[in-house]
């Protein structure tokens, strides 16, 4: 820690700062915003070049309020950071071109595919949990990180499974790589890579995937420029894989120091659902994407200018007390949680059916396969949080021996 205030911290988010390693203080942060304004400002948003800085919205109305009304808070990006796009993504639209992207998309995470896979997502976490279960210990990032790549990349996305962790390596260090050449460069590098891998599944015949979808729909009767295509592949591995992950390697470090709070889950599975919601809400996947204002408009007494770019604060708004009772605490059986970790309004998260399944089944498995694991004695669990993806990279467990599954 560097020394510096939360009060200093919050007058000026700049959330790669070496001090957000310790989550328990930014999240300390975000309070000292919450209770001083509806709008804080930062000189270093996180995802978007906007050289006059950014808005954030820390409360959950206003964030709310914000993702229902994209006629005044587009998602277009500021003219600076289109500059960086690759192409049209659904992310960056506002409908009705948005909504046209995502009919594309969507009967990729409908119900029935989603039921299908329950098995197969079984079956890969296993097959990650085979790796140590009868040792006694070992890693269970390895199995938060690597799983909804696997699964993703195998049965949806239509590019090979051995991609997943150049893919995964290229993304985290684009969002999270210490200084913006590195991360500029690994978008290119992930860019390349994807460019390639399409262009490769031109020449190949048809198959059910998102990728074969993407090269082969139409929008108002024109197909979609490759740089459209390569643009929304980059979108899905970055949205699909390090959010999903991240959630669960809190959730597994959350049950691997709270025995208590992990053997009531045993006891009563039909609590899980319920469990996931709130870890959903407590660790706080993403901590901001930005609108750009449209026209003057005013919102809890701020008026908003064409122009100007507007964090939304998920992970904040998810801990406001105004919305949630004890918000600091993760409370396994909350009963009202309508919390914004998967947004809401027109760009509510694409993909929340299958995260909310990997993430459940990897929680499942877990406790099913190694009932009785805790964070290992003689090693200490690695968090990095002064990032945009938070999570926990290490979190070494003990527990008593399993057999594998095959
Ligand atoms: C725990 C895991 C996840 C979290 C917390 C999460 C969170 C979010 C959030 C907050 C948004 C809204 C962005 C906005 O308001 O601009 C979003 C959008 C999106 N998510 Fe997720 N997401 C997760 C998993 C996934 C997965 C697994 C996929 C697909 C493989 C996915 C694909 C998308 C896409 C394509 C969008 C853009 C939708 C649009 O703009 O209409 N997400 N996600």
């Amino acid at each position: 820690m560097t020394g510096k205030t939360r009060e200093e911290h919050a007058a000026n988010l700049d959330l790669r700062h070496q001090d957000f390693n310790d989550n328990d203080f930014l999240y300390d942060v975000y309070e000292v915003m919450r209770r001083d304004t509806p709008f804080s400002h930062t000189d270093t948003p996180f995802l978007s070049a906007t050289p006059g800085g950014a808005w954030v919205a820390n409360r959950y109305a206003e964030c709310y309020k914000i993702l229902q009304d994209w006629e005044h808070f587009s998602s277009n990006p500021t003219p600076e950071a289109s500059e960086q796009l690759v192409g049209d993504l659904v992310i960056t639209l506002d409908p009705p071109r948005q909504q046209q992207f995502r009919k594309v998309l969507n009967p990729y995470f409908s119900p029935a595919r989603m039921k299908a896979l329950t098995p197969r997502i079984r079956d890969e976490t296993d097959r990650l949990i085979d790796d140590f279960v009868d040792r006694g210990s070992g890693d269970l990032a390895q199995v938060a990180w690597r799983q909804p790549g696997i699964v993703f990349f195998k049965y949806l996305f239509g590019l090979p499974i051995e991609d997943v962790p150049l893919c995964t390596e290229l993304t985290d260090t684009a969002l999270n790589g210490d200084t913006e050449d590195a991360r500029m460069a690994a978008w290119g590098g992930l860019y390349q890579h994807l460019h390639e891998a399409i262009t490769a599944r031109t020449t190949q015949p048809s198959q059910d995937d998102m990728i074969d979808v993407l090269l082969n729909t139409e929008i108002d009767g024109e197909k979609l420029q490759f740089g459209d295509i390569v643009g929304n592949a980059m979108l899905l591995v970055q949205a699909g894989l390090e959010t999903t992950a991240s959630a669960m390697s809190f959730a597994f470090h959350y049950l691997a120091t709270h025995a208590d709070e992990r053997d009531r889950l045993i006891e009563n599975p039909e609590l899980l659902p319920r469990a996931i919601e709130e870890f959903l809400r407590y660790s706080g996947s993403i901590h901001g994407i930005p609108r750009t204002v449209t026209q003057h408009v005013e919102l809890s007494g701020h008026t908003f200018c064409p122009g100007d770019s507007v964090i939304v604060n998920y992970a904040s708004a998810n801990r406001d007390g105004k919305q949630f009772p004890d918000p600091d605490r993760c409370i396994l059986d909350r009963k009202s949680n309508r919390h914004l970790g998967f947004g809401a309004g027109v760009h509510r998260c694409l993909g929340s059916n299958l995260a909310r399944l990997e993430f459940q089944i990897g929680v499942e498995q877990v406790l099913s396969r190694m009932p009785d694991f805790h964070l290992a004695a003689d090693e200490d669990a690695v968090f990095h949080g002064n990032s945009v993806t938070r999570g926990f990279r290490c979190i070494p467990v003990t527990f008593t021996p399993g057999a594998r599954s095959a």
